[in-house]
């Protein structure tokens, strides 16, 4: 609890002034009549806390140098933790989560206001959750009611103070980061040597999540996507009910979720464990564009170099098999290869696969720094509508590592997933 109590007092020390920040929780979401997805805390909600019960609410405020932190729990309730499991209540909060006070939620409209006494500023995540701001209206609208003749509350946005807190990674969020990289590495060596020609994309889907369960991750950190043949030119393709033909590249995309941090993986394998010529050529370009744009993910580089060498890879890998028509430097600069290069090679990871933080800073893109975790994803889909000969038609390839920033380089999270032909080749023999 440490750790989260800390994170709370770092948080209002740039902070200036006497001040509130308010966090809601997650609701749970229903999925169909009265039953519900499976609940997933807020990322900056579970940050600063560690508290994993829905329609929760946290405050933390600053007054004269002391730092509060106050939480709205769902209250002690026999006969629902009798239908739905233990619930810790106020005073659970403050023992075992080392809140200074809480209450039940319900309670929230009726105390908050008056929490707000000689605040002067209320921060609190703008435009994120439905009816929320709304509600923080009301709680200053009243808290500001009580004393005319003082200073009005001002307002403000705190989701970039958090994203940009969140972006530099801890020892204790390292270490839980890298287990999720282990357990979703490992899903894709054992699925390397399940699949065959003839599966379901949903069977493999299954394996992965099995793999994932199996060792602690029981919920994937998004949708995986399992694509066979030309469906992995479907960016985001997520019916994974498709057959596995002999012949077909499988293009999988699947990354656990493990003690609230994402991993995120893709790789590209031959279902009958043979690349096809073609298929190779394809494939070695997106590999080289891979490894030079992991290679400049370290301290000091722009967060958009490994872009740009990946651009020019894939470009001039694409000229010289006759796919781009044109020299590199006109086509790069013309963007040509965004007909089969169409996505950006990566994004922050973290709590959220697609996670917080800034990539720019007033106007210019911001420097790796140690600590920052990104993916590097290159890839090259060349659907039937093409305008290229159709020996390259239906091929879609990504292949995507989760990279760490460190102190002098970077370390490669998922790299114990082969992304070498032969290697592939050689490890889906061992079925
Ligand atoms: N799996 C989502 C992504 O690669 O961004
Ligand atoms: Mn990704
Ligand atoms: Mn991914």
């Amino acid at each position: 609890m440490k750790i989260y109590e800390e994170r709370r007092l770092k948080l209002t020390e740039n902070l200036s002034g006497d001040i509130a920040v308010i966090i809601p929780g997650s609701v749970l979401a229903n999925r169909s009549n009265d039953t519900a997805y499976p609940f997933r805390q807020d990322s900056n909600f579970y940050y600063l806390s560690g508290f994993n019960e829905p329609d929760s609410t946290l405050m933390i405020i600053n007054k004269s140098g002391k730092t509060n932190s106050i939480g709205f729990v769902p209250k002690k309730d026999k006969l629902k933790e009798i239908w739905d499991g233990f619930r810790h209540g106020p005073e659970g909060m403050k023992s075992d989560f080392g809140f200074n006070d809480a209450f039940n939620n319900d309670e929230i409209d009726e105390l908050l206001p008056d929490l707000l006494d000689g605040v002067s500023c209320v921060y609190y995540p703008f435009g994120k959750v439905e009816g929320f701001d709304q509600k923080v209206i009301k709680w200053t609208k009243k808290a500001n009611s009580k004393d005319r003749h003082s200073k009005k509350m001002e307002i403000a946005d705190i989701s970039k103070v958090i994203g940009n807190k969140r972006l530099i990674k801890d020892s204790s969020e390292i270490n839980i980061i890298e287990k999720a990289c282990k357990i979703s590495a490992n899903a894709h060596l054992e699925a390397m040597k399940f699949v065959k020609p003839g599966m379901n994309e949903a069977e493999v889907e299954a394996f992965y999540l099995y793999e994932f369960a199996k060792n602690g991750g029981r919920f994937p950190a998004y949708n995986p996507i399992v694509a066979s043949g030309e469906n992995a030119c479907v960016l985001h393709y997520v019916e994974n009910n498709q057959v596995i033909n002999d012949g077909d590249l499988l293009l999988v995309d699947a990354g656990c979720e493990y003690e609230m941090y994402a991993s995120d993986i893709t790789r590209t394998f031959p279902a009958n464990g043979k690349f096809s010529d073609e298929q190779l050529q394809i494939y070695n370009i997106v590999l080289e564009a891979q490894k030079a744009s992991v290679d400049a993910v370290r301290k000091g580089n722009g967060v958009m170099d490994p872009q740009t060498i990946s651009e020019k890879v894939i470009t001039e890998g694409l000229i010289d098999l006759g796919i781009i028509k044109g020299n590199l430097e006109e086509e790069h600069e013309k963007g040509s290869f965004k007909d089969f290069y169409m996505h950006k090679i990566g994004h922050w990871m973290g709590m959220d696969v697609h996670d917080v933080g800034d990539y720019m800073h007033e106007g210019e893109f911001i420097k790796f720094d140690e600590g920052m975790i990104t993916t590097i994803e290159p890839g090259i889909y060349i659907s039937s509508t093409s305008d290229v000969d159709d020996k390259w038609k239906g091929i879609g390839i990504r292949i995507e590592d989760d990279v760490l920033v460190t102190k002098d380089g970077n370390k490669n999270l998922t790299d114990t997933v082969p992304t070498d032909p032969a290697e592939i080749e050689s490890l889906m023999q061992e079925s």
